[in-house]
C-alpha cells in the first residue's frame, strides 16, 4: 500500500481513471498484499478469494472481473480503451479467441486490516500477477497504467519510496502514470505510524465520494490549483529532507482535501471525534518538541509521519489513548515484486 502525501480526489475521466490533480505518495513496508492468479479454459467464470473468503458477488467481484476483462483484452490486442490499446496492445497481440475464453482463479491476501484501504495494493498485485500469467511483454510504466484503471491509486503502489502520479492532460491517458521520485534509501529516517481508530470500512467509497466532491464542492477548482503548487513544494522539501516543511505541506494538503469533502453536497465527513482528538494530540506533541505530522485519507484513521529518532517517544506518549485500536510502524517499502511462492 501507499500513503498519499499530496492527495488525489477526483477524476477528469471516470472510465480511464484519469485524475484532476497530480498526487504524491510514500510506499510503505511491513504491510503488503500478495496475489496469485491462474488463467484456465476449464473455468466457467472468474473466481475470487480475498483474505480467505470466497467473494461470490457484489461490487468487489464486479470490479475485479472488469479489471480481468481489461487485462485479457490488452493481452489479445482487442482493447480499445485509451493508450493501452495502442501502445501495449500491439506488442501483445496473442490468439484473441483463446485469451478471451480464459477465466481466472484469483487469490489475494493482505496482512493488514480492511480499515486501511487495500484497493490500491490489491489492484497492483492483481495486475502484475495477471500480466505475468498471460506472458505479456509489458514494462512497469505500462503495468501502472493498467493498474490505474482498476483503482486509481494502484498505479502508485507499483513503485517503492516516494512516487508521483502525473495528472497528464491527454485524453487517452498516455501521460498519466506513476513513477518513482526517490527510492527508499533517499530518506531512510522517515517513518509512518498508522493509527487505527476505526476498524470499520468507510461508508462512502472513495470513487463515489470524489465524484460528489468534484460535482458539488464550490471550492473544488481552487483545490486543484493549490494541489499543483503543493506537489512542487513538497518535492523540494523531500529532496532537501526538510522534515518541517514536508510535514506542513502534507498536513495542509490533507486538510484542504477534507474541506472539499465537507463542503460537498451531500456533505462527506469522514473525520470522527477521535480523529480530531488525535489531530490535537499531534499538535501538542509538536509543541513538546516531538515533531510529527498527520495525514488522513477518506476515513477516520490517522497516518502519523515522523522521524526514526522520535518513534519510541511518540509511541510512549500515545500509550493509553482509549480509542487507538491498533498501530503499525512502517518505513518506506520497495517496488512491487514477482515471487515464485504461490498462494495456491
Ligand atoms: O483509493 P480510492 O479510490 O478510495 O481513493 C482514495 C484517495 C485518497 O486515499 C483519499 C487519497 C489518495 O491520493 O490516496
Amino acid at each position: 500500500p501507499n500513503i498519499a502525501l499530496i492527495k488525489y480526489w477526483g477524476k477528469r475521466d471516470e472510465l480511464l481513471k484519469l485524475p484532476t490533480v497530480p498526487s504524491l505518495s510514500l510506499t510503505i513496508d511491513n504491510l503488503y498484499t500478495q496475489a496469485t492468479i491462474e488463467f484456465s479454459k476449464e473455468l466457467d467464470e472468474d473466481n475470487y478469494v480475498m483474505n480467505g473468503k470466497v467473494v461470490t458477488g457484489g461490487k468487489q467481484l464486479e470490479r475485479i472481473s472488469q479489471h480481468l476483462k481489461l487485462i485479457r483484452e490488452v493481452a489479445n490486442g482487442s482493447c480499445d480503451k485509451g493508450i493501452i490499446a495502442r501502445v501495449i496492445g500491439k506488442d501483445n497481440k496473442k490468439c484473441s479467441k483463446d485469451i478471451a475464453k480464459l477465466r481466472a482463479k484469483v487469490v489475494i491476501e493482505n496482512n493488514f486490516p480492511d480499515a486501511l484501504s487495500n484497493s490500491s495494493s490489491n489492484f497492483t498485485a492483481l495486475t502484475i500477477a495477471a500480466c505475468k500469467a498471460l506472458d505479456m511483454r509489458i514494462n512497469n510504466k505500462e503495468i501502472s497504467m493498467i493498474a490505474r484503471q482498476g483503482s486509481g491509486t494502484a498505479c502508485r503502489s507499483m513503485f517503492g519510496g516516494i512516487v508521483e502520479w502525473t495528472k497528464g492532460s491527454k485524453k487517452d491517458g498516455s501521460d498519466s502514470f506513476a513513477s518513482q521520485i526517490h527510492d527508499n534509501k533517499h530518506w531512510p529516517e522517515l517513518r509512518a505510524i498508522m493509527l487505527i481508530l476505526d476498524p470499520k470500512e468507510k461508508k462512502v467509497k472513495g470513487s463515489q465520494g470524489m465524484k460528489i466532491s468534484k460535482e458539488t464542492s464550490p471550492f473544488y477548482e481552487q483545490w486543484t490549483k493549490e494541489s499543483e503548487k503543493d506537489i512542487k513544494d513538497i518535492k523540494a522539501a523531500i529532496k532537501q529532507k526538510d522534515f518541517s516543511r514536508f510535514g506542513k505541506i502534507m498536513e495542509s494538503n490533507c486538510l484542504r482535501m477534507h474541506s472539499i469533502m465537507i463542503s460537498s453536497s451531500p456533505s462527506l465527513i469522514y473525520l470522527k471525534p477521535e480523529t480530531l482528538v488525535m489531530v490535537e494530540k499531534i499538535k501538542s506533541l509538536r509543541e513538546n518538541n516531538l515533531e510529527c505530522y498527520f495525514t488522513i485519507d477518506a476515513g477516520a484513521n490517522i497516518m502519523l509521519l515522523c522521524q526514526e529518532k522520535d518513534v519510541e517517544k511518540i509511541i510512549e506518549s500515545l500509550d493509553g489513548m482509549p480509542f487507538i485500536h491498533d498501530f503499525i510502524i512502517c518505513s518506506q517499502g520497495e517496488d512491487a515484486k514477482l515471487y515464485d511462492e504461490h498462494l495456491f
